[in-house]
């Protein structure tokens, strides 16, 4: 084993998932630096071993034992990187807190990343499901990122297309997933920053606080604000944010539906198609509130669920069954999961 690496088995993950599961790694290595990567490639027996790329762990569901090397990325670092006309270009080093890198940028005056304020987990997991809150998504600041490849020992820069961001979703899911690790990202901020106000939520508390002329830091407060309200903190009750997708549906199914369910929430899409609130129709299936065994929905948003005390993966993955199935049965609609179970 080269010094590089310090391997640690039976590592403790329970602090390292945000749903707070009592998972173990059979093996687990904290990365810090890019050589470590390389001395990573190098060893033969942790070569072959499947590996399961962390973050944050905040979106993710663990099972009691996660087989394997579990290859948690801490690289650190924040800075801008350039300037033009038009924009400023600042990097953040995949390991770092998501939150506090916004916020960073916040207290330097720049605009761009405001309204994805208090998202839990690290830079580097935040292209993965290409994160979004309060009309904006991560893909709309987004400049680039480099990624090592676990499978050729290459460093890759990869710029937005080759992302294939869409709606909670990446490259990063499904070709690269477990193969390509995010060593840092780059965000083009805008220097003409317009507040980005579509939420309801968002402009009353602005008017609340008779804010006329908002800047980035006070649109940031708000959406603190409101997620604070209406989301569990991970530190107190373990949970990976909204749960599901909310559901795109066809314009005559939606119109279905709403013949015999006037109330449902719907938004129209550009394709012609309906997305649905999923949180409403968790909520109607009479979920909002209740437990399956230690795993739970969350009382003041249905689309979240939460760890009651000590809930293992296998009761998580059977509360959220148990909810598609009520919800398919009522609704003939089919809800996607969005965390990724490992
Ligand atoms: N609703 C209910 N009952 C509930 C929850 C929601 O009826 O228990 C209805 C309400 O009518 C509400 C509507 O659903 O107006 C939408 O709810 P909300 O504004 O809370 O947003 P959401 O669609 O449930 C999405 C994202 C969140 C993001 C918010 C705000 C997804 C899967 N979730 O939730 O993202 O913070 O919008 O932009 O798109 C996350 O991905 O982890 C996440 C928290």
């Amino acid at each position: 084993m080269t010094t590089l690496l310090s391997l640690q088995t039976d590592y403790p993950l329970r602090k390292l998932n945000s749903f707070g599961i009592d998972a173990h790694a059979q093996e687990f290595l904290s990365i810090d630096h890019v050589a470590q990567l390389h001395a990573l490639r190098a060893n033969e027996a942790l070569a072959g071993m499947p590996k399961l790329i962390l973050g944050g762990g905040s979106n993710l569901v663990l099972p009691d034992q996660v087989p394997g090397l579990v290859v948690k990325i801490a690289l650190a670092g924040k800075e801008i990187i350039s300037e033009d006309d038009t924009h400023v270009y600042v990097r953040a080093e995949a390991g770092e807190n998501w939150h506090e890198f916004v916020q960073w940028t916040l207290a330097q005056g720049f605009g761009g990343l405001e309204n994805l304020s208090l998202i839990p987990g690290t830079v580097g997991a935040a292209p993965i499901q290409n994160i979004g809150a309060y009309g904006v998504e991560m893909q709309d600041v987004f400049h680039s990122l480099d990624a090592f490849d676990l499978g050729t020992g290459e460093v890759l820069t990869l710029r937005k297309p080759a992302c294939r961001f869409a709606y909670r979703d990446s490259i990063f899911k499904h070709e690269y997933k477990d193969r390509m690790v995010i060593l840092g990202v780059v965000f083009a901020l805008p220097r003409r920053w317009e507040p980005k106000l579509g939420y309801a939520d968002v402009t009353n508390y602005l008017a609340e606080k008779n804010i006329g002329a908002p800047t980035p830091a006070d649109v940031g407060n708000a959406v603190i604000a409101i997620r604070q309200a209406k989301l569990p903190d991970p530190t107190v009750i373990g949970n990976a944010g909204s749960f599901f997708k909310n559901p795109v549906v066809s314009a005559e199914l939606r119109d279905r539906l709403l013949q015999s369910h006037e109330k449902l929430v719907s938004y129209a899409q550009p394709s012609g198609d309906y997305k649905l609130a999923a949180g409403w129709l968790i909520e109607q299936c009479g979920w909002k509130g209740k437990n399956l065994g230690n795993a739970g929905v969350y009382e003041k948003q249905a689309l979240v669920l939460v760890n009651r005390g000590g809930a293992t993966g296998k009761e998580v993955r059977r509360l959220a069954h148990q909810i598609q199935l009520d919800v398919q049965k009522k609704f003939s609609v089919m809800l996607e999961v969005e965390p990724v179970f490992v």
